[in-house]
């Protein structure tokens, strides 16, 4: 009897292991397959871009920018398909949204960030703003949406309004992810940006909320579990934790170093007069309610 109990128990717990093993294997292969270099070239759709992750080289121009149809603004030319009929499929729901900012250089990433850290100082400036060379709006890959006017542009509330829950619920059907969520802002590197949608193409964007990740670091994390060599249960786990692309306060400090050097690189100033508008919007004591692109 006892010898029979403990047969049970060993084909139990065999069972029980083999079907561990075949679920540890399931979620791996449901993620779309890459190539380590995809992470770090900036051609790339899942090419991470945050406070520790610089472009390289640092003043990329995307090869295929194309105006966005209805706005003065480029993206490349899949981002902007997307963010097209993303904008005129909400419009059609009853969210009258547009295009607010697209891609910009290095030069004008440099001038807002400026602009930003004279206004608030450095360390709120950089919860808020990319450094030059660290924005996505430099892949061409990352658009601002929100309403045409209002207190809610470019403002946390966004996300509260019909038009911000239409866009969050609606991204992934385009290919676009909201990059910067509520309160995970020691992931991101950045307050929660409602209205920042990236693209990274569907079948991403469909696998990343199959995932249950929030964030597109974890996200990262988890494709490059996959890119190793097995998919075995220890690289499972190692995968589901947030690892180094998902650590980003740290680096701020390293960014502060550079700020120095960072500020001499501010070349040129392009068409600021949304910029001239926002940044003049709110003053101290209430920075708190300020808001960046
Ligand atoms: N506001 C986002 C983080 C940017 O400047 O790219
Ligand atoms: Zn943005």
């Amino acid at each position: 009897m006892r010898l029979k109990s403990t047969a049970a128990a060993t084909l139990t717990s065999v069972a029980l292991l083999l079907g561990s093993a075949s679920l540890a294997q399931a979620a791996p292969t449901d993620l779309p397959s890459v190539e380590q270099s995809d992470f770090s070239d900036p051609s790339s759709l899942i090419a991470l871009i945050n406070p520790t992750t610089q472009l390289s080289p640092e003043d990329y121009v995307p090869e295929n920018l194309v105006t966005v149809p209805g706005s003065s603004d480029k993206l490349r030319a899949d981002a902007a398909a997307a963010v097209e009929q993303l904008i005129a499929d909400a419009r059609a729901a009853g969210h009258p949204i547009k295009l607010i900012s697209a891609y910009r250089s290095y030069n004008r990433q440099a001038t807002l960030f400026a602009k930003y850290q004279n206004q608030y100082g450095t360390a709120y400036a950089e919860r808020i703003s990319a450094r030059p060379g660290t924005s996505e709006h430099q892949l061409g890959l990352a658009a601002d949406v929100g309403y045409s006017s209002g207190k809610c542009q470019l403002h946390a509330c966004f996300g509260d309004t019909a038009a911000g829950l239409w866009v969050a619920k609606h991204a992934v059907d385009y290919g676009l992810i909201i990059r910067y969520p509520e309160g995970e802002e020691a992931t991101t590197g950045y307050k929660y940006e409602p209205w920042h949608v990236r693209y990274i193409g569907t079948e991403h964007a469909q696998a990343m909320e199959a995932s249950k990740v929030s964030t597109f670091e974890e996200y990262i994390d988890l494709l490059k579990g996959q890119a190793k060599e097995d998919t075995s249960a220890e690289d499972a786990e190692k995968a589901g934790k947030k690892s180094e692309s998902s650590k980003s306060a740290e680096p701020k400090k390293e960014k502060a170093k550079q700020e120095e050097s960072t500020t001499t690189r501010q070349k040129s100033s392009e068409n600021s007069s949304i910029d001239d508008l926002l940044v003049l919007r709110f003053l101290p004591p209430f920075r708190d309610w300020s808001f960046g692109f």
